[in-house]
């Protein structure tokens, strides 16, 4: 009996050690442990054998049992360990594989010129403000010393929401909106942003395009200081040795009013079929902020002086790059796009 114990022990040691999985192991040991396994059939026989025989049976018996139980766990840890080690295996990542390529976009070329000239001015001391787009006529043409009738109200049509209510023509209702705010104080701002006219859509023209205000208002301000201010401007736009020059002009909302041309980039101010000739290129309208603008919003036009100045932000940005067709900035085609 003792014998053929010891002999099933090994045939069930093997048995475990060979088990390939938890499933099979658990199958093993059921054989062993289980109610109908012979070591339960040797128990039931007990009462038949002797004192001393029991006892050594007995005790040989728990041995088995404990044995099954030891060897289980042993191969049971074994066979999760190789599994861990095959799910390794099968799910194993190259690092050492070139990636996948995620194609990066850029800022827009618009977006970088605003940037560029809001850098420049704030190191100027500007504070940058916005305004909103569907504006009211009160600020985009009546504050701006453009009543009702007043003829110059056709350089600027518009989309109107309602006879109140129009898609800004320019920047310029935003100077109305800061004098009003800023209450009697001393002023200096730039504000970009979109404009929008009723025009043809041509290479030089679009119905939607950006324009950079700007505004000063306190008790010293003079043309000089806008030429000063539009001189460095431009040669941190367009280079050390661009120049402008101011050329009389007429807006509604500042007088004197000037047109700013800058050297043409391309032939240096020699003339060029660029600049048609003249070495000049205009780039934006300024001057001095009209006394009926600055009286409407509240200020003292005997104490107080300003000056103004609405930049084409399109316009320049096509100068400094070259660009000849203002609706390439509006298509996004990433031929275009990726070059800035
Ligand atoms: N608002 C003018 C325009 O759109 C530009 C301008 C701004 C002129 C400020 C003078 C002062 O044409």
């Amino acid at each position: 009996m003792i014998t053929k114990l010891l002999e099933m022990r090994e045939i069930a040691k093997k048995k475990i050690q060979e088990a390939k999985s938890i499933q099979e192991l658990n199958e093993t040991k059921a054989l062993y442990l289980g109610k109908k396994s012979p070591l339960q059939e040797i128990m039931s026989h007990m009462r038949e054998f002797s004192g001393d025989m029991k006892k050594e049976i007995g005790q040989k018996v728990n041995e088995f049992k404990n044995m099954i139980e030891e060897e289980v766990n042993k191969r049971l840890e074994k066979i999760k360990e190789e599994e861990v080690e095959r799910k390794l295996k099968s799910e194993a990542i190259d690092v050492t594989l070139p990636g996948k390529d995620i194609p990066l976009g850029n800022l827009h070329v618009l977006t970088k010129t605003i940037e560029e000239m809001e850098e420049i001015f704030v190191g100027m001391g500007y504070d940058v403000v916005e305004g909103p787009e569907v504006e009211e006529d009160l600020y985009n043409f009546e504050m701006m010393n453009l009543p009702h009738d007043h003829p110059a109200r056709d350089m600027q049509d518009s989309f109107y929401i309602n006879p109140n209510i129009l898609l800004r023509t320019h920047t310029s209702p935003v100077q109305a909106r800061t004098m009003l705010k800023a209450k009697g104080s001393p002023i200096k701002v730039i504000c970009p942003g979109k404009v929008y006219r009723r025009d043809d859509d041509d290479a030089t023209h679009s119905h939607q395009f950006m324009q950079l205000e700007g505004l000063v208002v306190d008790k010293d301000i003079k043309m000089s200081d806008l030429k000063g201010t539009l001189s460095l401007l431009m040669k941190k736009m367009l280079g050390e040795n661009c120049k402008i020059r101011f050329r009389p002009s007429y807006f509604p909302f500042t007088e004197p009013s000037v047109e700013v041309d800058v050297t043409c980039f391309k032939c240096g101010g020699k003339g060029c079929p660029l600049c048609k000739g003249s070495g000049w290129i205009e780039v934006l309208g300024g001057g001095s902020v009209h006394p009926n603008v600055l009286k409407m919003a509240g200020y003292d036009p005997d104490v107080y002086k300003g000056f103004a100045f609405g930049i084409g932000i399109e316009r320049i940005t096509m100068l400094k790059h070259g660009i000849d067709d203002i609706r390439n900035f509006y298509i996004s085609d990433p031929r275009f796009l990726k070059q800035f």
